[in-house]
């Protein structure tokens, strides 16, 4: 089991060099501008939790060289920072700050911003499919990640539950079932499905896939709880984006719907019930364990 701080550390700097290269030349100089938006908004940090999910995931199949599949994995990165280009956006949730950052609309204009998030959501299937070739994938395996990532991004999935999120703005909403749907489908599908391809990539059985998508459903809700706990309480300097965004725009959330304690406690639980998740998985779960207990305590 290694301690998250020291799985980031090595992890972190590799997925930095692989996105680079992935983001390293424009085609042609009139793409120049695309490309540095692109590129801006990419390689600003962020904790690169779900290339890193993958990863722990496939580790938990026995599996070793892990580091090969990191192009692919960039994907995940690429589409996640698609949505967080797309989520500042005025029409959205009209952030100024993002990892630490000013937003990418704020630098490059609002349709350069849009379009910065439509290439790299375009580019990350690209990239599945060329780098899953280059490590040696199987085409029915490189099939199974395009469709269990579009079904999590899509409007069954992350887009669904921005739409979602979108509609919930200035309503009054006290049904915490309808907030745990919202965050399903904003964040832990995604996150979930970051965890499933790990299992595709590593040859999964039926009951393995089960248990990481479980895993990464339950960890991706309480990711979700403890940002919309991060941005009451946070400092605005450590998660580098906006504090108080919700409440600004009324948006329904686990504490404002629960309170503070409750959304923390409820938190608690999910992460409690990823770890038991985890008891079917054949490999050392160590890191696993040490990733979810980080959703709990972070502080970015
Ligand atoms: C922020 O995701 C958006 C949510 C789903 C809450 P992260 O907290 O993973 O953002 P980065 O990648 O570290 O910037
Ligand atoms: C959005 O949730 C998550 C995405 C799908 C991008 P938030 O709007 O709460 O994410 P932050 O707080 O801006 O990162
Ligand atoms: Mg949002
Ligand atoms: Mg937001
Ligand atoms: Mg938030």
């Amino acid at each position: 089991m290694r301690a998250v701080k020291d799985i980031l550390l090595y992890y972190c700097p590799r997925i930095d060099t692989a996105l680079n290269e992935i983001l390293a030349i424009p085609p042609s100089e009139e793409l120049n501008y695309l490309y540095e938006s692109m590129k801006y908004s990419v390689m600003a940090g962020g904790k690169r939790l779900r290339p890193i999910l993958s990863l722990l995931s496939y580790l938990s199949l026995n599996k070793k060289e892990e580091e090969k599949y990191i192009p692919l994995l960039c994907s995940l990165e690429l589409a996640h920072t698609y949505s967080l280009i797309h989520d500042d956006l005025p029409s959205m949730d009209n952030d100024d700050l993002r990892r630490g950052k000013a937003t990418n609309h704020k630098v490059f204009g609002e349709g350069n911003a849009i379009l910065a998030g439509d290439g790299l959501l375009t580019l990350a299937f690209e990239n599945i499919v060329r780098s899953g070739w280059k490590a040696g994938l199987k085409d029915r395996c490189i099939l199974n990640i395009i469709i269990c990532f579009s079904e999590a991004i899509g409007p069954d999935g992350m887009v669904g539950g921005q739409s979602m999120d979108l509609a919930s703005e200035n309503k009054i909403i006290n049904d915490l079932d309808v907030i745990k749907s919202i965050h399903l489908n904003k964040t832990a599908k995604f996150l979930s499905a970051a965890s499933v391809i790990g299992g595709l990539i590593g040859d999964a059985n039926e009951e393995q896939l089960e248990a990481l998508r479980k895993y990464g459903e339950k960890i991706g809700l309480a990711f979700q709880i403890i940002d919309d706990i991060l941005d009451l309480i946070g400092d605005e300097k450590t998660i580098g984006k906006p504090i108080k965004s919700d409440i600004n725009k009324n948006k329904a959330t686990y504490p404002s719907i629960a309170g503070l304690d409750e959304s923390r406690k409820l938190a608690s639980i999910e992460i409690q019930q990823a770890k038991q998740a985890l008891t079917l998985l054949p490999g050392d779960t160590g890191d696993l364990v040490s990733l979810a207990d980080f959703i709990l305590e972070r502080s970015k």
